[in-house]
């Protein structure tokens, strides 16, 4: 298992850019199970979650090919009746995101068998409104030995109300309700931009929605969709992870290709402990000069304060002068970090679903240990501030979602290296 080894402190500055959005190329690869057409997808990220999913893909008989230009291309080359289960749980375990091919496969082909996701270290995380949504498109739905069957002759359009905003949930079935005869309107949906994403995704294939970003979405159903070229936006997380860096360490960074909008809920929390931010044409650019001040937090569906830059945003919080309470609304087991920032010397109260941060401590480089992908991104972050020497085990949690994070931070100016467990 690598390891990252990182010398602190370091000030980060200079350009950087982020990869396509991992949790917006997810749901792009699962929307291409619902043509035969071949879908050219560009800006995907090579980390570990997007060839764990092509995995999965290629069980159903999908060709996953990836061209000397860098676009994926996929398209069906054998047919679906070739394999016996369409989601088996050694593939959904290692990733819960998997079950984003239940509503494609549903609309596409009427049936769909998928190993039920469980929990996993962040939250208990059901999936009980991706299965009220396909239930109201005319599905039956069925668990059976820990999985999840589906059966619908041709779906049928409908209204249905989300209990609450879920992203993989919507783009379940908004991707179901893309070929449902007649009409659906879809409420309470997530507003992430990644679900905006797939929907322009879908639309270039010739589906007919409207409304994705906002709170409702209507899909008025087609036969069939064809091929399309799509470019996946950039990821808000992980370019909201090296601006969080430039805050911590009194840095300067300019983040390329970035869409500032996206990021709006991080840039004005980031104004408010008192970092300098420029939106232009080169970039967002945040520079920290001097003390900055606590700012509490509460993290929240978009566009509220996203839960996945929670992790990253407290190891900021430990610098900042005062005391700052993070409230964490989302998932009920998402501070995994926070004992680990203790290690290192931060001053972190747990309460429940609150973290109350004093500040500023200063960090000492440790040993500490990744237990999830934002965990382990806090984790790095602390380790560039801390005086001497960190080392952060079970970087394969970070793999699945920061592409190549220790060039980019080595580019930035930190002193971070990737060891194999041989070479520790
Ligand atoms: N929920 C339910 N029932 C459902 C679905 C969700 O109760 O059927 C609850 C969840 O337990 C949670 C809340 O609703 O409390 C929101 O969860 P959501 O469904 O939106 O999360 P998700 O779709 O499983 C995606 C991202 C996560 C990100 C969350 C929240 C992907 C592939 N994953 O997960 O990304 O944290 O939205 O924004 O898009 C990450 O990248 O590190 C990551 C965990």
């Amino acid at each position: 298992m690598d390891k990252f080894h990182i010398v602190g402190p370091s000030r980060l500055a200079g350009r950087v850019k982020a990869s396509g959005a991992k949790n917006a190329a997810l749901p792009a690869l699962a929307a291409t199970l619902l043509t035969e057409a071949a879908t050219e997808l560009h800006n995907v990220p090579r980390v570990r979650d997007i060839r764990t999913l092509c995995k999965l893909l290629e069980h159903l008989g999908m060709g996953c090919e990836e061209r000397a230009d860098g676009a994926l291309v996929l398209q069906r080359f054998q047919p679906i009746e070739a394999s016996a289960d369409d989601a088996p749980y050694d593939l959904v375990k290692t990733m819960r995101a998997s079950v984003l091919v239940l509503g494609p496969l549903l609309a596409r082909y009427g049936h769909a068998r998928v190993s039920l996701p469980g929990g996993c270290a962040i939250g208990v995380r059901p999936i009980d409104q991706h299965l009220k949504g396909l239930e109201a498109l005319g599905a039956e739905v069925r668990l059976s030995h820990g999985y999840v069957e589906t059966t619908a002759s041709r779906l049928v359009g409908a209204r249905f109300r989300f209990d609450m905003p879920t992203v993989t949930g919507t783009e379940n079935v908004l991707m179901a309700a893309v070929l449902a005869q007649g009409t659906s309107v879809l409420e309470n949906c997530a507003r992430e931009p990644e679900v905006a994403d797939l929907a322009d995704l879908l639309n270039a294939m010739g589906a007919r929605i409207s409304g994705a970003g906002g709170e409702t979405i209507e899909v008025e159903g087609v036969r069939e969709l064809g091929g399309a070229r799509h470019r996946v936006i950039p990821d808000r997380i992980e370019g909201g992870t090296y601006l969080i860096g430039a805050a911590l360490t009194g840095g300067d960074v300019t983040l390329e290709d970035a869409h500032a909008a996206d990021l709006a809920p991080l840039l004005d929390k980031l104004a408010e402990v008192g970092a300098q931010i420029d939106v232009g044409p080169a970039g967002i650019r945040v520079c920290a000069v001097g003390d900055l001040r606590a700012a509490d937090l509460t993290t929240a569906p978009h566009p509220g304060f996203p839960t996945d830059l929670q992790a990253q945003f407290m190891a900021l919080l430990t610098q900042t002068h005062g005391v700052a309470t993070i409230r964490e609304t989302i998932f009920e087991n998402r501070f995994q970090h926070a004992p680990e920032l203790m290690r290192m010397g931060a001053d972190v109260h747990v309460d429940g679903g609150s973290a109350r941060i004093q500040g500023p401590t200063p960090l000492a480089g440790a040993n500490v240990m990744a237990t999830d992908l934002r965990a382990s991104a806090c984790l790095v972050l602390a380790g560039v501030v801390a005086q001497g020497e960190t080392v952060v085990e079970r970087i394969y949690h970070l793999d699945r979602g920061y592409e190549g994070m220790e060039l980019k931070l080595q580019k930035l100016g930190a002193q971070v290296a990737r060891r194999a467990a041989s070479e520790a």
